[in-house]
């Protein structure tokens, strides 16, 4: 039964900073940073579990909206870690994968990513995907523009920012709210969910297993 279940893809909505900080009196993006430790140890933790693929939502496109001290501050934070973040995962041979759309931000920080993605794209077993500026439905509108111009025998999937990819198997969101959000809306089309009240600084490995094992009694069926 698991191997039949073998987990190709995990993603993760990462929700909750906010509120994590809040709770104890501290600024937002006190929260986030908290955020990234929470997301590297989870990291490491799927790497442990040998799962190829990882998923997290950092930054979505109507992130943007929020007031202008919390999104320049989501993207100092981003400038600040990035390469840290790529060097680590590396170690553990895994490559970081930005999906979304990185023209929004300062030409410094674009370049940033392209270069953190080039200096480790010789890394294959193992990729990251880190979402930043990150919209389902911006990425149906990118997949589209670029569909138009090819050959209309392949399928939609292959032109996302996920193309290649296996659809994640698992989608955990923490912060106790229950929706998508606006993540990976055709790549989650027959992913099993799961709903945690948890704030994602305080998300762990002892949960990301119970999950796991969840996962593994459920019973998957794809319309069959
Ligand atoms: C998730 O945490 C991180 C981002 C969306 C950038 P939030 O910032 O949404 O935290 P809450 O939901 O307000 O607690
Ligand atoms: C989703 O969380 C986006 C990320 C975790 C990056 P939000 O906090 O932005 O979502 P809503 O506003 O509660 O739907
Ligand atoms: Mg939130």
């Amino acid at each position: 039964l698991k191997s039949k279940k073998t987990i190709k893809h995990i993603a993760f909505i990462m929700d909750g900073n906010g509120r994590w900080a809040s709770k104890r009196h501290l600024p937002r993006n006190l929260g986030h940073k908290e955020g990234i430790k929470a997301m590297m140890r989870t990291a490491k933790a799927c790497n442990k579990l040998a799962i190829p693929y990882v998923s997290f939502y950092a930054f979505s496109t109507e992130n943007k909206n929020r007031d202008k001290s919390e999104v320049d501050g989501l993207i100092s934070l981003m400038r600040e870690h990035l390469d840290s973040i790529a060097d680590d995962l590396s170690q553990f041979g895994a490559r970081l994968n930005v999906i979304g759309d990185i023209s929004y931000f300062d030409s410094d920080l674009q370049n940033k990513i392209t270069n953190v993605q080039r200096s480790t794209q010789n890394i294959e077993d193992r990729v990251v995907n880190i979402a930043l500026n990150y919209g389902g439905r911006d990425e149906l509108i990118y997949a589209a523009q670029q569909y138009k111009g090819s050959k209309i025998d392949r399928p939609l999937c292959d032109f996302l920012y996920t193309a290649g990819q296996p659809d994640p198997d698992i989608l955990v969101r923490t912060g106790g709210e229950k929706r998508l959000s606006n993540f990976m809306l055709y790549q989650l089309a027959y992913t099993e969910l799961f709903f945690s009240d948890t704030f994602w600084p305080d998300f762990s490995d002892k949960e990301l297993n119970a999950i796991i094992d969840e996962y593994y009694n459920r019973d998957r069926r794809f319309g069959k």
